[in-house]
């Protein structure tokens, strides 16, 4: 029996797997990263110590699963979107690699929405221009840093910067390019009218492949240092979102999934091109090849419960920490004691501003309907309901755009919680499953790299194989009832606080 090798270049650190070709687990290794915040909204880290991780990482499940780097037949790679890395003609990285999470873009997709125009960018990248997107971070360092943009040979992706480490090819697939905001996403290729209008030079970009394409081979210098076998082919891979689909068996229509990590994601497959002409969710391309996906970011999901906890959860923390229980388990246990809708309690979980569906760096968040009678379970449980409004408004959208979807599996933190899984299908109104490995992206690129080697005929057939589901949650159809009431006026908040958040982030407000 050949492995398959699946490494994912997360944000807080990177996770390389190995798996056997039934998709079962045989090692996994993780090394973390700092990530540097030199300013305001800034987010930074540095590629070489994802390349340091990723060769600490594959030695080390090698030596612990006793398998040789000959036996691997595949490898596949998949990562955080949207980053950006600069190479110059010896490819040496120029300066640290800009990530998803940077806020420092804003003039520049100003830039971008003057230059190109709204709806040009949006029916030729399927998104409006996004601060976390690369074609606005490559503007920001050709603005502010000309000497290292002059310099500039090479752009490339997070996980495609490994790529080239490992192979020595400059290369990426449909899945992250389209993260860029240069990619033709109902081409899949790039798009030489947006590179003119910018100027950016088409030479500067990888070559674009579909994500279970081979792209390479491990060089002899790699092997070397990773233990892995040289000629071992690496293939396309996919952007984590991408990735963690395939890896959830999420390839057809009517499949989606839901994470509630430290930001909130709802995904759906797409075998047809579909958009929100508004741009308020994401249209890229799926691992599939010829299909899609559409997905809406809500910035704070974990993240919001994460705040409530570490700064008004003082008792529960020490508490946890008493009885070696998981503060969360308490939470959850607080939180279901609450009757749905949190006694009219409201929760708008902006609290690093918000992607979809409003795309507004201003939002902020807040509790709305706050009386003498509330506690902090009341809170606490308005928090879960907030952020799963949040992602339900994404879902309404993506209805409107014509995909509809049966089902959904949950993962990420939020989703190993059972309260939060069974609100998720009471708010949603449709079953919401949980998947039986939660190893998501890293599986989906090692599924990814055993397409590439001709293990398995297509992605949907491996996934058939490989990916199952375990149990699930049905909706209450009373209490979706009552959610879809609550949900209702939880949608009416936004609108009417916009012009607030507006005016609140004016410099001279006071
Ligand atoms: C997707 C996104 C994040 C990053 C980091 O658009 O910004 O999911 O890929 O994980």
């Amino acid at each position: 029996m050949g492995y398959l090798l699946g490494i994912d270049i997360g944000t807080s650190g990177t996770k390389t797997v190995l798996f056997n070709e039934k998709g079962e687990l045989i090692s996994s290794e993780t090394a973390e990263y700092p990530l540097y915040q030199p300013e305001n909204g800034w987010a930074e880290q540095r590629p070489e110590d994802w390349w340091n991780a990723v060769v600490t990482t594959i030695s080390a499940v090698l030596k612990k699963s006793g398998i040789k780097g000959a036996e691997i037949s595949g490898i596949g790679l998949s990562g955080q979107m949207h980053g950006l890395v600069m190479l110059d003609s010896d490819n040496n990285v120029l300066r640290p690699a800009i990530i998803w999470c940077d806020q420092r873009t804003a003039k520049e997709c100003d830039e971008l929405e003057h230059t190109v125009g709204k709806e040009k960018i949006i029916s030729i990248t399927s998104n409006p221009p996004l601060t976390g997107f690369t074609a606005a971070k490559i503007l920001w360092v050709r603005n502010n840093e000309p000497e290292i943009y002059d310099k500039c040979r090479h752009i490339l992706l997070p996980k495609d910067y490994i790529r080239f480490m490992l192979t020595g090819e400059y290369a990426t697939e449909v899945s992250d390019a389209g993260g860029m905001q240069l990619l033709d996403v109902p081409r899949r290729c790039w798009s030489d009218e947006i590179l003119s209008l910018l100027g950016i030079e088409r030479s500067l970009l990888a070559k674009v492949y579909e994500s279970p394409d081979v792209t390479g081979t491990v060089t002899a210098s790699a092997a070397a240092l990773t233990g892995l076998r040289e000629g071992t082919p690496v293939a396309g891979g996919a952007g984590d979102n991408a990735a963690a689909a395939v890896g959830m068996g999420v390839v057809r229509d009517g499949r989606g999934f839901v994470t509630i990590g430290t930001s909130g994601v709802v995904y759906a497959h797409t075998s047809a091109l579909c958009r929100d002409p508004k741009g308020r969710i994401h249209t890229l391309c799926s691992a599939v090849p010829g299909e899609w996906h559409i997905m809406g970011v809500t910035q704070a999901a974990g993240l919001s419960l994460k705040w409530f906890k570490d700064n008004l959860c003082e008792k529960e923390i020490y508490d946890a920490k008493k009885t070696g229980e998981n503060v969360y388990a308490l939470l959850d246990k607080a939180a279901s004691k609450v009757p749905v809708g949190s006694n009219r309690l409201f929760f708008l979980p902006y609290l690093m501003g918000e992607r979809s569906p409003h795309l507004d760096p201003h939002a902020r968040g807040g509790f709305i309907g706050l009386s003498a009678s509330h506690t902090k379970a009341d809170m606490l449980r308005s928090v879960m309901e907030g952020v799963t409004f949040s992602l339900k408004e994404c879902l309404d959208i993506f209805e409107t755009a014509g995909v509809k979807t049966k089902n959904m599996l949950a993962c990420g933190g939020g989703g190993s919680s059972a309260l939060w899984r069974q609100m998720l299908a009471d708010i949603f109104g449709c079953e919401i499953q949980s998947t039986i490995s939660s190893e998501g992206a890293a599986l989906g690129a090692a599924i990814l790299g055993g397409v590439c080697c001709g293990i398995y005929k297509s992605v949907q057939e491996a996934c058939d194989i490989i990916c199952k589901t375990s149990d699930s949650c049905i909706p209450d159809s009373n209490l979706n009832t009552i959610y879809n009431k609550l949900y209702n006026l939880y949608a009416s908040l936004y609108p009417s606080l916009k012009e607030f958040y507006k005016q609140c982030a004016k410099e001279n407000i006071y």
